[in-house]
């Protein structure tokens, strides 16, 4: 297809829009409210342009064959003209002084690339005061141009559907819940507005006054320098007032520091550069991450209150009876090297185990198992996904092949239809809910949610299943029979790509749909519906989470999402797939590279004599043959007194394992402990050795997020006083004991990992540079695989294999004794346990502490009120919690976020497991309630999102303002505003 833009031709992409089409072309018009990843919004009309002699706008119009687009014409120059100088009524240019003057303010840049020197209508003020009730952000009206980016972004993008223009109003203005202080609306602080926000109107607070060399000023002078700059633009124009500011700009590049990172937190993998000035963080400013666009959630966003917290650990501390005393590096590695060679020569390798962080990058875990293995000799190597994801992998090994996300968050956005079990993921991954939420709102994707709990998802849903719970099993197979026996099945992809078909569906014999309803207490028609629905929509993915996994048959459950699956024929296209949302934002990488007990890096069996000499020869040592213990034996063993020695990296142990009672018991009984954190946390006290680690920002690395998405991280910050990032501790810890490793940076280790596993053999630094990713598997040649399976499954033949799974009863079934079911989970605004999150001001302040779910029908039958105060007790130990009462759970259910600084759900959980990987059975506990009688405040403040109320809207809804009646469209009076004066 052919477009002639002035004069020239050029050819048009499929799909594209005029304004797209016009920016690759290279030529420059205006567009101040167009943002491509917001789609048009047509509110600002600065990018008028000429179609074969009309004036359109270039953002609203689609690029189509022949058409004759003159960008710069008399009339299309006044038209733009003509509505950017509406925008300037709108909006104050005091550049110099303005915390927004980087270089990339579009306003500052559209009146530069107009070459506008004065402005025809008066800059006006509106009515209304600045909004500083958000800790993390302020709207200034003042400087609002009404362009609705903000209002789109939160409509259509995130669909929180917090804002909103009214533009009937004399004066309109952004709204939030139609009219609420910030502080007290639905908004849950993505910082979505804010990122697309073309000028200084919604600013993060941690820039206010800090970005500029002049805009720390008091206001009274501040507002005297603007009135100077007001005073001298009739005189001198804005072109010179411009230049000013730009010195002024320059100057700050000079002192801001903009580096790219990863998010820390969950394994969507969101990356942005991060603006630092000193230890200063200025903000977080996501971009063209891979897996976000612009996308963040409030963790990303604004939760770095961890970095430069007052308590990081900065100096090496050795216990000392019951205190600790603070101790240089070379003492503290000398005591970790001599214990660690005392306590293998007195009792072998094998009683000495290791725990990788997921929260730390591929090579400080790649460099953890190479300790364990090479110079210590054990494979007692584990991390957290023993914790949660360890089913989902391993119901995708028996059925697929490779234990990762089938496909990319693309292939969710593609779906017909979207199945969510067991997954709170606007809370626990929120930027990939915002990509359902909007395919679901936008463009007409089904969407299903199979839950305890009736969470934001599930409120979307056009179906919401609420099974008992541990009987998420029965249902799943249950469909996927009735899928067989009315022939909705893909029978002819089954035939070519799916082996064990016939047992598989005699395996199902038991699972009717009478014997379904019974158990799950589901009704035989909504399963019908779910059945039809899955089996007629275009491409199915399923997503689940810690609701399936963290349960006696986690692993079951998970194989039967992926037979179900593979029954439909839901792989091996664009649009489908399995989707195990991966919980810490390296959980997938630190299994990918080898923290795992019976695996190297790239899932190479231990056992195998083949990969072990492979190994062995670059490592140059003997390897030990046997898999080692997984986290959950290590506790047992410590107990049966087998191991003697832990070193651990980033990982609270003894609040996020479960049973945590009899964790902590188990911490205290080992002769030599090793903590490497970045604060002093609760597992911290059992600690004989505690080494001081950097966090994500000071140190470089990679991330492999819930996409199989490998991304880099550069250093933005020293690491803090004497803090240390976890491979150089690790290399010095190794040397001690005579490794001899000699790694100077990061990339050095990849190099060794990608020639020894061949999921990684193409992975180099170069290739992910900035924000280039690679999914694995990575060839050599570094092509990598965004959908799995297009070509055959990761099995010999290339076939997939369904996998017959049973029920069972799950385990700490409720009785008379512990009558209510407790479920656990993720709080949007922390981060697990809470340990980072809990250090930034403003989620304390939204968030201070944890709660307990109660229904209305339970409160009503035992005199609970909202801020009552309960002791829930189970067969493993006891917490106090206040209630929340909600219709979020029903019955006897009770919830618990994972969230607290003192009272962990984890003192109630059991040491029950799956029994395929011995993660532990979380979601399986039940507890006795106990109404205390003290009565506190709402422990969910007035601040909180969740007091809320939304109001959504199609996004900005521009037609509305072209109602108006004192709204004409620009650029049909041919008004020459720059050349109508002397
Ligand atoms: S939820 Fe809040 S921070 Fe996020 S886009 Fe909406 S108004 Fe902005
Ligand atoms: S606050 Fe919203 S409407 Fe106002 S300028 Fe910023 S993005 Fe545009
Ligand atoms: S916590 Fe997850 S969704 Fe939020 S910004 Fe970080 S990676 Fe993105
Ligand atoms: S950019 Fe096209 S109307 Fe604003």
């Amino acid at each position: 297809m052919i477009v002639t833009i002035n004069g020239r031709s050029q050819v048009v992409q499929p799909g594209e829009r005029l304004i797209d089409l016009i920016n690759r072309s290279g030529l420059e018009v205006p567009h101040v409210c167009y943002h491509p990843q917001l789609g048009p919004i047509q509110s600002c009309d600065t990018c008028m342009v000429e179609v074969d002699g009309k004036l359109v706008r270039a953002c609203g119009t689609m690029a189509a064959e022949g058409m004759n687009v003159v960008t710069s014409s008399p009339r299309a120059d006044a038209a733009q003209r003509e509505a950017f100088d509406r925008i300037l009524g709108n909006h104050l240019l005091y550049c110099t002084v303005c915390d927004n003057n980087n270089g990339n303010c579009t306003v500052h840049n559209t009146t530069k690339l107009l070459a506008v020197e004065h402005q025809e209508i008066p800059y006006k003020p509106k009515p209304y005061e600045v909004d500083m009730s958000n800790p993390f952000y302020r709207y200034d009206p003042d400087q609002c141009i009404l362009c609705g980016r903000c209002v789109q972004a939160c409509q259509t993008l995130e669909v929180n559907e917090t804002l909103s223009i009214r533009w009937e109003d004399e004066h309109p203005r952004v709204l939030w819940d139609g009219g609420a202080p910030i502080g007290e609306s639905s908004c849950v602080s993505c910082g979505h507005c804010i990122s697309v926000c073309p000028c200084n109107a919604l600013m993060e607070t941690s820039m206010l006054g800090e970005a500029g060399y002049m805009t720390s000023l008091s206001k009274p002078a501040l507002d005297g320098m603007i009135d100077v700059v007001k005073g001298i633009e009739p005189e001198m124009g804005y072109g010179a007032i411009l230049k000013v500011s730009e010195v002024e700009s320059h100057m700050r590049e000079s002192r801001i520091k903009r580096t790219k990172t990863v998010c820390t937190y969950c394994g969507v993998g969101c990356s942005f550069d991060v603006w630092t000035k000193d230890r200063h963080i200025l903000k977080v400013e996501p971009l063209e991450g891979a897996a976000n666009g612009v996308s963040t959630c409030i963790k990303g966003k604004f939760s770095w209150g961890h970095i430069n917290s007052h308590d990081r650990l900065t100096k090496p501390l050795i216990r000392e009876g019951d205190q600790f005393r603070e101790a240089s590096w070379d003492e503290a590695l000398t005591l970790v090297a001599r214990r660690f060679s005392e306590i293998k020569a007195a009792t072998g390798p094998d009683s000495l185990a290791f725990i990788s962080s997921s929260k730390c990058t591929n090579e400080e875990s790649y460099l953890m198992q190479k300790l364990a293995r090479a110079v210590i000799g054990t494979n007692n190597m584990d991390n957290c996904s023993r914790y949660c994801q360890a089913p989902a992998t391993a119901g995708l090994f028996r059925t697929v092949g490779y234990g990762g996300d089938s496909g990319s968050i693309t292939d969710m956005e593609k779906a017909g239809l979207v199945l969510i079990v067991g997954s709170n993921t606007a809370e626990s991954h929120p930027v990939i809910a915002t990509r359902v939420k909007r395919a679901h709102k936008m463009h007409g994707q089904k969407l299903i949610v199979s839950d305890l709990r009736e969470n934001e998802m599930a409120e979307r849903a056009d179906l919401f299943l609420h099974p008992r719970p541990g009987t998420d099993l029965i249902w799943l197979s249950a469909v996927t029979k009735y899928i067989f026996d009315n022939g909705l099945a893909d029978e002819e992809f089954i035939a070519q790509w799916v082996n064990r078909a016939d047992e598989y569906k005699k395996s199902l014999e038991s699972f009717t749909f009478e014997m379904a309803s019974e158990r799950c207490g589901l009704p035989m028609e909504t399963l019908t519906k779910v059945a039809h629905m899955i089996a007629e929509a275009k491409g199915v993915c399923i997503l689940w989470a810690m609701g399936v996994t963290q349960h006696s048959m986690g692993s079951d459950t998970s194989t039967a999402i992926s037979n179900l699956l593979l029954a439909t024929g839901n792989y091996m296209k664009p649009g489908t797939g399995a989707y195990p949302l991966r919980g810490h934002n390296n959980v997938q990488g630190a299994s990918d590279h080898g923290a795992m007990p019976n695996y190297f890096p790239g899932y190479q069996d231990v056992a195998d004599p083949a990969i072990r000499s492979k190994f062995e020869k670059a490592w140059n040592v003997t390897l030990p043959p046997k898999p080692g213990l997984d986290n959950h034996m290590m506790i047992e063993a410590i107990h049966e007194g087998k191991l003697k020695s832990m070193y651990v990296f980033g990982e609270e142990m003894s609040l996020v394992d479960s049973n945590a009672n009899y964790v902590a018991d188990a911490l205290s009984k080992l002769d030599f402990f090793v903590m490497q954190e970045i604060f002093f946390s609760e597992t911290c006290r059992f600690a004989d050795v505690i080494l001081p680690a950097s966090p994500s920002l000071e140190k470089e690395g990679t991330f492999t997020s819930t996409e199989r998405r490998i991304q880099r991280l550069y250093q933005a910050l020293e690491p803090l006083g004497e803090s240390r990032p976890d491979w150089i501790i690790i290399q010095d810890i190794a040397n001690r004991l005579g490794a001899g490793w000699k790694y100077e940076h990061p990339s050095q280790i990849y190099e060794e990992i990608a020639a020894l596993t061949p999921l990684m053999a193409g992975v180099t630094y170069e290739r992910l540079e900035g924000y280039k990713t690679l999914q694995w598997p990575v060839a050599e040649d570094g092509s990598d695989q965004p959908l799995l399976y297009t070509r055959e499954f990761n099995f010999p033949d290339g076939k997939a294999r369904f996998y017959p799974v049973p029920w069972s009863e799950p385990t700490d079934q409720p009785n008379a004794e512990y009558d209510l079911h407790l479920n656990n989970g993720r709080l949007l605004e922390h981060f697990h346990e809470g340990n980072m999150t809990y250090r930034t001001e403003g989620i304390r302040e939204k968030t201070p502490c944890t709660f307990v779910e109660v229904s209305p029908d339970l409160a009503g039958e035992r005199g609970i009120q909202t801020g009552s105060w309960v002791q829930l007790t189970s067969r493993y130990g006891k917490v106090r919690a206040q209630a929340v009462i909600t219709t979020r759970v029903h019955g006897k259910e009770l919830y618990m976020p994972m969230n607290s600084t003192d009272e962990a759900v984890n003192h109630l959980t059991s040491s029950h497991t799956d029994k395929a990987t011995h993660t532990p059975a979380y979601k399986e506990t039940s507890v006795q309630l106990q109404v205390l009688g003290e009565i506190g405040a709402d422990p969910l403040p007035r601040t909180n999102f969740r007091h809320g109320h939304p109001t959504p809207k199609t996004g900005v809804e521009v037609e509305r303002k072209w109602k108006r009646k004192d709204y004409r469209q620009p650029g049909d009076y041919l008004v020459q505003i720059q050349n109508a004066r002397p």
